[in-house]
């Protein structure tokens, strides 16, 4: 019997947008207390796009970024997914736009997903499969989350804004290889939308939060299986979600951590030295939805020793949820990538709420 190939992260590319605000400056524009942005979210900055920079500008750059720092070569892609849930055309695929400005196109399959924040890693997962499936000729994948995240000006859910890319080249399992195994879990929900001609999400707060909880929990029981709940989160390094806004990742953990018997103390342990730390990055950035969670396991993956495990899991409205690790790889400790980061960091711009309301005004998303 053959081995099965282990396949995985090749290179990884981010880009952020120019633009940020702090969330102390739109509790002040909303006459909101801070504390409930800062503490009672976990929010710090939210990442921002000026006019005429959009998606298909996030996606590009974190591409380049990722294809510059492999060592195949434009005509060794075989596969191009983009997961977002900011189309830009209802018809033509967000990865059109992009392989234009690349410059890609042959023998290539490429196709938009769309699952709400949950598009990215289903992209991520069908380029892996693609993989070890066999078909792939030798070829690797590009696959890339992007979106810009916006509600509607006043909109509770305003704090939680964000933007950002992550570009994956699933190949060589240099940086880390994803586990073939995986715990997916999905319900037909109403939590969160946004209908054809409009231009913001509609989102039931309360039922989003019940939906990522129940999601966690089925999709942590079946990653856990027959195995001790405290000894299966001792062999994790870190355990990276999807990160709509810190306070619901939190509530997940305690929710899913306290349904598989950990006591109070555990869980709080389990926050501080697991999780909490993976979110670091995206505070400063804001929920980025498809990009959210690849944005933290970038961030989560910077420095670790080769073969450390981390968990990740998936949540996209609608709903679906998956769980699957991944193993460090030698590419990790380096963490090549982290350059992007600290560039588009320390170049963007923080604005004031004034300029914040400009920018609202001019920047009403395509429907
Ligand atoms: N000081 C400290 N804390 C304060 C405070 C203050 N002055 N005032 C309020 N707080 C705390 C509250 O106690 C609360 O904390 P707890 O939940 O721990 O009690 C927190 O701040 C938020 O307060 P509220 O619940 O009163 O806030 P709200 O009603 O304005 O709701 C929101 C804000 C939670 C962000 C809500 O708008 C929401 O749920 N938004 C959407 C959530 C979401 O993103 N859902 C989608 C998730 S998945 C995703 O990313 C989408 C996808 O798939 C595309």
């Amino acid at each position: 019997m053959t081995k099965t190939q282990t396949f995985g992260i090749a290179s990884l590319g981010v880009h952020l947008p120019p633009l940020a605000m702090k969330v102390e400056e739109l509790a002040e524009l909303r006459g909101v207390d801070p504390n409930k942005f800062t503490r009672g979210l976990g929010c710090r900055e939210i990442a921002l796009c000026p006019e005429g920079f959009d998606v298909v500008d996030l996606a590009t750059e974190a591409a380049r970024r990722a294809l510059s720092r492999w060592d195949g070569k434009l005509e060794d892609i075989g596969l191009l997914a983009v997961g977002t849930e900011t189309a830009v055309d209802m018809s033509r695929p967000l990865g059109a736009f992009v392989a234009s400005n690349l410059g890609l196109s042959g023998n290539i399959r490429s196709y938009e997903v769309k699952h709400a924040c949950y598009g990215g890693s289903v992209a991520l997962r069908q380029a892996l499969e693609w993989k070890l499936s066999g078909v792939s000729k030798g070829k690797a994948a590009l696959v890339i989350a992007a979106d810009v995240s916006l509600y509607a000006p006043k909109d509770p859910g305003e704090p939680t804004q964000g933007a950002g890319a992550v570009a994956m080249i699933v190949d060589a399992p240099t940086i880390c290889a994803i586990d073939a195994d995986t715990f997916a879990y999905s319900e037909p929900q109403l939590d969160f939308w946004r209908p054809v001609g409009e231009a913001y999400p509609r989102v039931d707060g309360p039922l989003s939060l019940d939906c990522y909880m129940r999601g966690a929990e089925h999709c942590f029981r079946q990653f856990i299986g027959e195995r001790d709940a405290k000894a299966a989160f001792a062999e994790l390094s870190d355990i990276c979600f999807h990160v709509p806004f810190p306070k619901m990742v939190k509530k997940a953990l305690v929710h899913t951590a306290t349904a598989l018997g950990l006591s109070e103390a555990e869980t709080a342990t389990l926050y501080e030295q697991k999780v909490e730390p993976t979110m670091r990055l995206n505070q400063r950035v804001g929920n980025c939805y498809t990009a959210a969670l690849w944005l933290s396991v970038a961030h989560t993956l910077a420095g670790k020793d080769e073969g450390a495990r981390l968990a990740t899991f998936s949540y996209g409205s609608g709903f679906g949820t998956e769980l699957f690790g991944l193993t460090a790889g030698p590419g990790a400790k380096a963490a090549a990538w982290m350059t992007d980061v600290e560039t588009d960091l320390k170049d963007r711009r923080l604005i004031d709420g004034a300029e914040y309301e400009r920018l609202r005004e001019a920047n009403v998303p395509a429907h």
